[in-house]
């Protein structure tokens, strides 16, 4: 069992423990944060063992073996260059910084402590968003490729989400699971290009756009969303990719109906790919937890000793799509 300390237990920390508590491949020794309320819940919770209001005094607790970072964006990079100048293995919440060059003292910091550092990039656990990635590895949909997303909700409630300082809003704090997940599918990034907009005048970020990125064998990926709606309310949702050989809907983007009979609904969802001459091919994949896949790996690599999967240069490269989404576009 990994010793772990968690610096900032709030929402998605205790999300995220949840999934793997308590058949627990960790033992919480210790948390760090500033709303005691929240370290009674850790220690009721998790039977996390000592509690600490300021995160330098868990970083010199020679009990925590790794650690694990969920404080809002504008605290990472300060907290996770900490971790690495205290020798912890660190799992760091997405986004990994508000800027990239935030990212890049983070990356340095961990690379001169000889450190591992894995980024929340979550959907790289997920069996749904793999599902993606192998039907382009497969080519069956041809290249160049366009992925289009429209979504749309109100904001997350905790108010740094909505601050352009602290959170930024969904064109970073939301968007950058697809900037980083179009990257892991497409290559590496060229041109970004977006329309930063607000519809809210009582937050400071930015609370709509549409981001459109240019990839270097010619893919693109457009994501139109806000989080500039009031409560309760929701846009409808597509999500496709459009290639020369034809469409790839995402689960939830086409008629389910046409997947009955062909996957088991209990364990199984499916997307739907439509080909030349109207051929339909339902492609199935079984449904994980990808908070706990991803908690898991932590576990697994801190053990062995071994480098991460996803690490601090998917924080950079997805953190300067945003940079330049928020900027209106850029050159890579
Ligand atoms: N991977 C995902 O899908 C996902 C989902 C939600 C949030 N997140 C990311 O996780 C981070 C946290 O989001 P959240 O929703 O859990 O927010 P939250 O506000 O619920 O939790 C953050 C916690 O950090 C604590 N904190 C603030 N300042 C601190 C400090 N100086 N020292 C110690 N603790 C401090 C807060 O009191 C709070 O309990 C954000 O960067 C967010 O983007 C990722």
């Amino acid at each position: 069992m990994v010793k772990l300390g968690v610096i900032g237990c709030g929402g998605i920390a205790t999300h995220q423990l949840s999934t793997v508590w308590p058949e627990s491949a960790f033992e919480l020794v210790a948390g760090a944060d500033i709303r005691p309320e929240q370290l009674d819940s850790f220690r009721e919770k998790f039977g996390m063992q000592r509690g600490y209001a300021d995160y330098h005094e868990l970083l010199r607790d020679s009990a925590v073996e790794a650690v694990m970072i969920c404080t809002p964006t504008w605290l990472h990079a300060e907290m996770a260059i900490a971790a690495a100048a205290a020798g912890k293995p660190t799992f760091l919440q997405k986004p990994m910084a508000m800027c990239s060059y935030d990212c890049y003292r983070t990356m340095q910091a961990f690379e001169k402590a000889g450190v591992g550092l894995q980024i929340g990039f979550v959907r790289r656990f997920d069996n749904d968003w793999g599902t993606l990635k192998r039907v382009v590895d497969s080519g069956e949909l041809g290249r160049p490729l366009v992925w289009r997303q429209f979504a749309g909700s109100a904001a997350p409630a905790r108010p740094f989400f909505m601050n352009k300082m602290e959170g930024g809003g969904p064109m970073i704090d939301g968007m950058v699971h697809n900037y980083d997940f179009a990257s892991y599918c497409f290559g590496e990034p060229v041109w970004v290009k977006s329309n930063p907009a607000k519809i809210r005048l009582d937050v400071t970020a930015w609370d709509t756009g549409t981001v459109l990125i240019g990839f270097e064998h010619g893919d693109q990926a457009v994501v139109s969303w806000t989080w500039g709606l009031p409560e309760g309310v929701q846009t409808s949702s597509a999500t496709e990719v459009i290639g020369p050989n034809g469409v790839l809907f995402f689960p939830g983007s086409f008629d389910a109906k046409k997947a009955e009979g062909k996957i088991n609904p209990q364990t199984e969802s499916a997307y739907l790919m439509l080909l030349k001459g109207g051929v339909e091919k339902v492609i199935p994949f079984t449904r994980n937890n990808m908070f706990k896949e991803e908690l898991l790996h932590f576990a697994a690599w801190v053990a062995a000793k071994t480098p991460p999967r996803v690490g601090a240069d998917t924080g950079l490269r997805s953190t300067r799509i945003a940079e330049f989404a928020l900027a209106g576009g850029g050159l890579f």
